[in-house]
Formats: C-alpha cells, sequence, structure tokens
C-alpha cells in the first residue's frame, strides 16, 4: 500500500465534503469517502492479510488517515448543520409585530335570539317548550283542529303536500298541531308555548317567506277563561315590544278556537296586526280527550319574523333570509 494512495484519499474525502453543500450531499460523500465501501475501510479491513510488522506500520497510517477523515467530516457537519439550523429558523419566523387576523365570533341568527327570548319569558312563568315534527300528518296539521277538508288552507296553494299523497304527509303550515300532539300526550293542567319553524306554497317578497316561525301556546286548566289570554297577551307583548305597548283584540276566526280574536298591538304610533288566538274550541279539546265540563283553554300564535321585523323596523323579509352576516351582526353575538 502506498502512502501516497492513502493521502491521496484524505484529501479525495476532504474535498467532497467541503464540496457538500447540505446535510443529504454530505451524507453520499460520507458514504463514498468514509463508508464501508471506501477506500479507507478496503485498506482497513485488508490489513489482516499483512505481516505483523507491515500491520504495525501500515496501521499506523491507515488510523491516522481515518482519523483526518473523520475529522474533515465532524467539522463539515457541523457547519451545515448549523446552516441549516439558521435556515429553518428564518423560515419558520414568526412576525409578532403583524396585526392580528381576528377570527369571527360565532352568532346566533337573530330569529333564534326571538325565539331564546321568548322561551326564556315564558320558561320563568312556569311554561314548557314542546316541539313537533316538521313534517306531520295531515290528521294533527288540520283536522284534529277542526279544519275540515274544504278549508282553503288546505289547498295546492297554500300547503306542501309530501309525495305519495296518500302519506298523507304534509310540512306544517303551522305551529297548531303541536297544541294537539300535547294534548295528547298530556294532562291539564297544560301551560306551553311551541316555537318552531313553518312552510307554506308562497314566494318569497317583501313579506312573505315559504319557511318561517311561528310560536304557539297553549293553557289548558281549570276556569281558564279569556281574560288569562288577554292577560298574558299583554305581559307578552311589554316584554317583547316595551311597557308602553297597548294590545288590542278584534273579532275573528279560527277554526280551532271559538270565539278567535286578532291580537293587534299599538307600536310606534299605529295599530299592527302581530297574531291570533281565542279560547280552545271545545271541540278541540273533546278531539283530545280532554273533559271540556272541567278544563278550558286558550290559544295564541304568532310569527317570530313579523314580531322581529315590527320590533327592529325591518321592511324586506329577504334581510331575515338570506343570512347575510351583515344585518345578522346588528343584533350581537349570542354566544
Ligand atoms: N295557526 C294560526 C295561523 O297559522 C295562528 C293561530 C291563531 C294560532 C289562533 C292559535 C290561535 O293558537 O289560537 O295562522
Amino acid at each position: 500500500m502506498n502512502p501516497a494512495d492513502v493521502a491521496s484519499w484524505i484529501s479525495d474525502a476532504q474535498s467532497a465534503f467541503t464540496a457538500a453543500t447540505d446535510l443529504e450531499q454530505l451524507k453520499s460523500a460520507r458514504l463514498a469517502h468514509a463508508g464501508d465501501k471506501s477506500p479507507i475501510a478496503l485498506a482497513s479491513r485488508a490489513l489482516g492479510t499483512l505481516s505483523a510488522d507491515q500491520k504495525a506500520s501500515v496501521g499506523k497510517i491507515i488510523g491516522e488517515a481515518k482519523a483526518e477523515i473523520a475529522k474533515a467530516l465532524a467539522q463539515q457537519t457541523a457547519k451545515l448543520e448549523q446552516e441549516r439550523d439558521s435556515r429553518v429558523l428564518l423560515e419558520e419566523i414568526v412576525d409578532i409585530t403583524l396585526p392580528v387576523r381576528r377570527a369571527h365570533r360565532g352568532g346566533l341568527h337573530p330569529i333564534s335570539i326571538i325565539k331564546n327570548e321568548i322561551s326564556d319569558f315564558f320558561i320563568e312563568q312556569g311554561f314548557s317548550v314542546e316541539e313537533g315534527p316538521e313534517l306531520e300528518s295531515g290528521w294533527l296539521n288540520f283536522d284534529a283542529l277542526n279544519i275540515p277538508a274544504d278549508h282553503p288552507a288546505r289547498t295546492m296553494q297554500d300547503t306542501f303536500f309530501i309525495e305519495p299523497i296518500e302519506s298523507g304527509l304534509v310540512l306544517r303550515t303551522h305551529t297548531s298541531p303541536v297544541q294537539i300532539r300535547t294534548m295528547l300526550a298530556q294532562e291539564p293542567p297544560i301551560y306551553v308555548i311551541c316555537p318552531g319553524r313553518t312552510f307554506r306554497a308562497d314566494e318569497l317578497d317583501a313579506t312573505h317567506s315559504p319557511v318561517f316561525h311561528q310560536v304557539e301556546g297553549l293553557v289548558v286548566d281549570k276556569g281558564i277563561t279569556m281574560a288569562h289570554l288577554k292577560g298574558t297577551l299583554d305581559n307578552f307583548a311589554r316584554h317583547m315590544f316595551g311597557p308602553d305597548v297597548t294590545t288590542r283584540l278584534r273579532p275573528s276566526f279560527f277554526p280551532f278556537t271559538e270565539p278567535s280574536a286578532e291580537v293587534d298591538i299599538f307600536f310606534n304610533n299605529r295599530w299592527i296586526e302581530w297574531g291570533g288566538c281565542g279560547m280552545v274550541n271545545p271541540k278541540v279539546l273533546a278531539t283530545c280527550g280532554i273533559d271540556t265540563d272541567v278544563y278550558t283553554g286558550f290559544a295564541f300564535g304568532m310569527g317570530l319574523e313579523r314580531t322581529l321585523m315590527v320590533r327592529h323596523g325591518i321592511t324586506d323579509m329577504h334581510d331575515i333570509v338570506e343570512g347575510d352576516l351583515r344585518f345578522t351582526r346588528q343584533f350581537g353575538v349570542g354566544l
């Protein structure tokens, strides 16, 4: 073995290591110049074939060469690792002086806000909240409420019927079927409100939406009179529209109440129709198995969109249904 060869292995290794510009390249250089198949490793392995005195002298040369190569490798490794670390620090730098990108907080839609507000108001007075299905049987939506088969509300224009027609299912046109469900399931005394989504085959325009919301109230107990209805609506109106609001009952007709009335409010200097109400028709009580000699009841129902529009001076239903955050945000976030 020629010592000049050894010197060239060292210098080859050194220059290959310094030529490496990243740790990946250095790895290949290491395999080539210090790996198992590198000239120095082969020479080292061949030592065994030498005579004892040759082994000592050549072994020394090879040992020193290995140390040189290892040193060069260690130096370049340290250098490249340092470079990598500073590069990573630069690449992953976080500019803490940049203005924060604010994440928008979630918020409740004004219809949900008003629904919660109404529920809280009635819960405080001992009412419970009932919710029925949006897909309702025609019997509960109409017949049980004493709405006859030829009633205009049942026609194709108003009601979304569900195919097949024989299923008898409709998208509920009001929350009143929840009255029936409640009376069928519970014994009086009954004090419930039923807020929920309702559906009618209307075009979306400034005052109508095919999908809207109502809240229904139902009280069935001994000795319930129209005075209780009026008092409840007065309180409810004051809660929704402020202490100065006045209510007025105007005679009207609903098949499920007798007598029936429209409830108007005097708000912002004019009378505005708010909803319908009345004493629960004894026919409806009887359908639900309630003893009409013992119990009487009142009911009312109004639209949530309408309540919101009147209270906040909203003139276009589109604002409520479109979900534009610029509209929703004005009601504050409820979360
Ligand atoms: N269900 C009626 C409607 O959608 C509203 C209504 C009127 C509900 C009178 C009632 C009531 O409970 O007593 O137009």
